[in-house]
């Protein structure tokens, strides 16, 4: 079982601790075959299908990309015809993701900040906010967070999120907890607003590389759907669509089966749970 420590200190201390780890993970992921760096390379979108056909034309948008890590899906974006903004709190992901927008001619604004902490440093408001797998779980506020959200939308504009479910956050990570299944709930989902900690351990691996093991450790938020979905009406936005699915895109926990749709199951005999969500937000107009 991988060590888990409620930590009752400072949220900064947690962001702290998560901006290293992510600058310290930002190189092994961007030369990782789980990216796909060089496909990006090739000129192609490296959005899944799945995401695009979510989300819908982005032509002529002005698109802000949250938690954008080092901006591959931000400039796939830009590939499709956004005006893009990233944002990550991580340096290193931020200065390879301007490297990456450099390398290939691809326009694109990217700023390092909390973005809970951005205060006045995005210009203008934008047609879409984004973003994607593994982000709420590194948020410890999420009414700051819709509100981030919605001070960022133009009115009329769009809000998509796809991400994975609270529900496959209580599933344990990296072992199984039999030889065939690590679908056990093993960790929290009404999260109760604490972070908890996790110390690295000599065989945890890296989801993009398994190679690779972080020395950092890492503090996370549990959110329930309740809080995640209560943030952005609370925010101000309305809910058009919400969706739960019992799949993944990639092989997210052990034991895990892909099916000929290339997406990614709980294995028979495991009663299928909600994995993933998406769920399209607007600010009304007026
Ligand atoms: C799993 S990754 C990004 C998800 C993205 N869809 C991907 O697969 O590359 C999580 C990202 O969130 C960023 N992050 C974590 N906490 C953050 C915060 N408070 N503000 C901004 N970015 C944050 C990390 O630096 C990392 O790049």
């Amino acid at each position: 079982m991988v060590p888990v420590i409620r930590h009752d200190g400072e949220p900064g201390e947690a962001y702290a601790h998560n901006r290293a780890f992510w600058d310290e993970v930002t190189p092994v992921h961007a030369s990782s075959d789980f990216y796909r760096v060089d496909e990006f390379r090739r000129g192609a979108s490296v959005l899944h299908d799945f995401v695009t056909e979510e989300v819908g034309d982005v032509s002529g948008l002005r698109l802000l990309h949250l938690q954008c890590h080092f901006g591959l899906d931000t400039l796939s974006w830009a590939r499709l015809g956004a005006h893009v903004t990233g944002v990550d709190i991580s340096g290193a992901s931020i200065d390879r993701a301007r490297g990456l927008a450099s390398e290939f001619g691809v326009p694109a604004t990217f700023l390092r900040s909390n973005i809970l902490e951005m205060d006045g440093q995005l210009e203008g408001q934008f047609d879409r906010v984004f973003t994607s797998f593994g982000a709420l779980c590194w948020l410890g506020d999420l009414k700051s967070w819709g509100r981030v959200i919605a001070g960022a939308l133009k009115p009329g504009g769009v809000f998509n999120i796809i991400e994975f479910h609270p529900v496959m956050d209580t599933l344990q990570q990296l072992r199984p907890i039999n030889e065939n299944v690590d679908a056990f709930p093993q960790y929290p989902y009404f999260g109760e607003g604490v972070s908890l900690r996790f110390d690295p351990e000599g065989d945890d691996s890296d989801y993009a590389d398994p190679s690779f093991s972080s020395q950092e450790s890492t503090f996370e938020w549990f959110h329930p759907m309740s809080e995640i979905v209560g943030a952005l009406i609370d925010a101000g936005l309305v809910i058009e669509r919400f969706r739960e699915y019992p799949f993944v895109t990639y092989k997210a926990r052990q034991g895990m089966v892909e099916g000929e749709d290339g997406l990614w199951r709980l294995p028979p005999g495991v009663v299928p749970l909600p994995l993933m969500f998406s769920l399209r937000a607007a600010k009304p107009l007026a």
